[in-house]
């Protein structure tokens, strides 16, 4: 009796072992999937970027970051694959992402809060329509969450965006040569171009006009704008060709589309003071 029941021990023990050994091999047989498999892979992820992409450009809230990318197929397909790739790659995919880092893609744009929290929206709307379940949601949201760091730098003004003085003073003495060479308007500026003295207080009075305006120490001492283009009866098709100029020198100088788009609305605003006088 004693002997059968050890027997029936040993039996116990050796089901026991074998039982936990095949539930090891188990978890071995079927690995959790990578985020990258449960999102769908690169079809899946590349239909909800395009998405994402077109949230974003519809988004007031941030299109104007992106104007001169949604302006550039090239560079629009571009960012598209860089932001495929990235998050390929950060959820288990075999993509590589090429791209800046994000640190360096994103320095001086003043990116704050707000823009990044309407970023994430747009993702987790482009999300929502192709109905990734919560848990794969929330997944990818939060690894993006964490590159927040690298990305918001908080709100900059203008003049620093454009880089302050130095900067202006550069966009400034290039658009005055557009200028110059513009047969469009360049007649109204012959008596300025004629005297090196007046050139200067011309270039001076625009640094200062635009550093002021944008939030920089400048101090503007010349005419208000009603008066000093009193008489000239500029129209509108002359008013936009020096605003195409100025816009030239931003693209020059590779000043970031909403910084543009906000100084270039700034001075859109005096048309009414300019045009017609
Ligand atoms: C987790 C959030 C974000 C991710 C993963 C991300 C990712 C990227 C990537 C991969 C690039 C391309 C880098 C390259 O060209 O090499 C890029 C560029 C850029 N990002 Fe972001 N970004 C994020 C947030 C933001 C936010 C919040 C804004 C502004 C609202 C923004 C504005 C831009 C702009 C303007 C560019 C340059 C586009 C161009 O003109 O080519 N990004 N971003």
């Amino acid at each position: 009796m004693k002997k059968t029941m050890q027997l029936w021990g040993l039996f116990l023990m050796v089901g026991m072992l074998v039982f936990a050994s095949s539930c090891k091999k188990d978890e071995v047989v079927t690995p959790a999937k990578s985020l990258y498999e449960r999102l769908g892979g690169n079809a899946a992820i590349s239909a909800v970027i395009d998405q994402f992409v077109a949230n974003v450009a519809g988004d007031a809230r941030i299109n104007a970051f992106f104007a001169d990318a949604a302006a550039s197929p090239a560079r629009l397909t571009k960012l598209r694959n860089n932001l495929i790739n990235q998050v390929a790659a950060a959820t288990g995919g075999s993509e590589k992402y090429t791209g800046l880092d994000m640190k360096t893609s994103h320095k001086g744009m003043g990116i704050e809060d707000s823009h990044f929290t309407a970023l994430v929206e747009d993702l987790a709307l482009a999300l929502d329509k192709f109905k990734v379940p919560t848990a794969e949601k929330t997944e990818l949201l939060t690894a993006l969450a964490g590159l927040k760091a690298d990305i918001v730098e908080g709100p900059k003004s203008l003049y620093v965006r454009l880089g302050g003085n130095p900067a202006i003073t550069l966009v400034i003495d290039d658009f005055i040569g557009k200028v110059a060479a513009d047969t469009r308007i360049n007649a109204f500026f012959a008596a300025a171009a004629a005297s090196p003295a007046r050139l200067n207080k011309l270039k001076l009075n625009l640094v200062n006009q635009i550093g002021e305006a944008s939030g920089g120490p400048e101090k503007y001492t010349g005419l208000d704008m009603k008066s000093a283009h009193k008489g000239m009866k500029i129209t509108d098709a002359q008013f936009n060709a020096l605003v195409e100029d100025l816009q030239a020198s931003l693209v020059k100088f590779s000043v970031e589309s909403r910084t543009k788009i906000q100084l270039l609305g700034a001075l859109g605003g005096m048309r009414a003071d300019i045009v017609g006088q």
